[in-house]
């Protein structure tokens, strides 16, 4: 399987990824992670059900992302997500990761609905998500203050029968598995 839960051994590669400022920039909270910190916070996420994290691993088994879903809602079948492709990623990591984990949110999980929040500044997710075939459903002004500055978010959305159509197209240009 592509796709896997994250276990303590993965916390430390896990931490540089998300410590690293290309990554770090793109996020909702930007402040350098201690590793106690994070282990802390791995173990309050794990007895969460309401939340999956994932690694992303290439047809090598080599590491390349993380993927998840939080405020998982089983009613309406809804979630946000997010993701980070490693830094020295090959490029089109973003796009397999992708396509593996929406097919697993809507194909094996069984939800309706994806959603994602993504800040002004960070250029590659917007024309990401929109690649994917998520559409834009609001932009909220000012409703991030960074370090320097407030930022819009632009809300996205995406359903499973958009997904069903959309998800040929972008297999028929990537196979399953980063090489
Ligand atoms: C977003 C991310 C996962 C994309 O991963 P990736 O391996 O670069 O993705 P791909 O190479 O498959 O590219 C997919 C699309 O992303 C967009 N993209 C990727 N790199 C880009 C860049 N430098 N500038 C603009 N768009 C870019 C493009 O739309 C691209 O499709 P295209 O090549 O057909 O134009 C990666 O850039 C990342 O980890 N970013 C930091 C974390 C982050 O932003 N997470 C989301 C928070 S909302």
């Amino acid at each position: 399987m592509p796709l896997r839960k994250i276990e303590e051994a993965d916390l430390d590669l896990m931490l540089s990824w998300r410590n690293h400022p290309s990554i770090r920039q793109s996020m909702f909270s930007q402040v350098i992670i201690e590793p106690e910190q994070h282990r802390a916070w791995f173990r309050r996420q794990a007895k969460k059900e309401d939340c999956l994290w994932l690694i992303y691993e290439t047809h090598e088994n080599r590491p390349a992302g993380i993927v998840y879903f939080t405020d998982m809602d089983r009613a309406p079948r809804n979630a946000f997500w997010g993701f980070y492709a490693a830094p020295d990623a090959q490029p089109g990591t973003g796009t397999r990761m992708g396509l593996e984990a929406i097919d697993l949110y809507f194909s094996e999980l069984g939800f309706h609905k994806l959603n994602a929040e993504v800040l002004e500044t960070n250029e590659r997710s917007l024309r990401f998500h929109r690649k994917l075939g998520f559409k834009v459903e609001g932009v909220f002004q000012d409703q991030y203050l960074g370090e320097q500055a407030f930022q819009s978010v632009t809300r996205f959305g995406l359903l499973a029968a958009e997904w069903d159509e959309h998800r040929k197209v972008l297999a028929a240009t990537f196979p399953n598995r980063s090489s």
